[in-house]
């Protein structure tokens, strides 16, 4: 079997807040938890917005936050993120590529592919041609071995209508190249700050709630000006794969409150 931790969009900042909210305050609590209950999985995933600003010392500083994990973790790229400051900063897997923050791992259940979705200078997503020509070699090379596909961006609107225009832009292209591929059997997707999950052209997909700050349910509407972050607690992923079951537990790893700067003495 195969158990993997996941998190998603931390918007890490070394020193302040991010729309109200302790970012490490969040992350230690994710940490602690990942280490008291889950030192048994193989790596954590973290599907992007490591940074909410994308500098050197917000880097650093995560970097010193998740060297406290107990297992491996796996960084990627989300639209808040600096590439070079990103790989500067943060452990990644010599399958990388040498211009985007895109790799896969090899494990005894399958492959693990995390994608590069950024569009440089836009909170939408993209999937070029150089990136998706290296998914497709991947996948021709896989043949039948199950791939399981992280993405910041998803490439299909998700009935979110704020999020929903910062998906990632000829999603459907992507969407047809996946289609091509039966080993894809499930795509893991950050950047909505919401639990959804459902299938698209018949392959299974989840999205993840942010460790930091959810963003509301659609009804009532809102919209960038009226944003206040949802009351959800956060949660992280525990991913098993065994055979041909993957099954997503959404955890809750501290109470909602946690980290609210409201709350905060000094
Ligand atoms: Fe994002």
């Amino acid at each position: 079997m195969l158990k993997a931790v996941w998190m998603s969009d931390p918007h890490f900042v070394h020193q302040g807040e991010v729309l109200g909210y302790d970012p490490r305050v969040r992350l230690n609590a994710a940490i602690d938890h990942i280490n008291q209950h889950h030192g048994d999985a193989s790596f954590c995933v973290i599907s992007g917005d490591m940074v909410n600003h994308g500098n050197a010392p917000d880097y650093q500083a995560l970097r010193d936050h998740l060297d406290k994990l107990a297992i491996p973790f796996l960084p990627m790229a989300g639209n808040h993120d600096d590439r070079a400051l990103l790989r500067a900063h943060l452990p990644l897997p010599a399958t990388c590529m040498a211009d985007f923050i895109q790799y896969s791992i090899q494990t005894p259940n399958g492959l693990i592919v995390c994608l590069d979705t950024q569009k440089k200078g836009s909170d939408a997503g993209e999937f070029c041609t150089k990136r998706s020509s290296w998914l497709r070699e991947v996948l021709d090379n896989a043949g039948d071995i199950p791939v399981y596909l992280f993405m910041h961006h998803p490439p299909m609107p998700l009935g979110l209508p704020m999020q929903d225009r910062d998906r990632m832009q000829d999603g459907d292209a992507f969407l047809d190249l996946i289609a091509e591929y039966p080993c894809v059997k499930y795509i893991f997707i950050g950047h909505v700050h919401r639990a959804i999950t459902g299938t698209m052209r018949g392959v299974p997909f989840s999205t993840m709630r942010s460790i930091l700050f959810q963003t509301p349910a659609p009804r009532p509407e809102w919209d960038w000006n009226s944003f206040e972050p949802g009351k959800e607690a956060p949660n992280l992923g525990v991913i098993s794969i065994s055979g041909e079951a993957i099954i997503l537990q959404y955890e809750q790893f501290c109470e909602q409150n946690l980290g609210l700067s409201t709350l905060c003495t000094d």
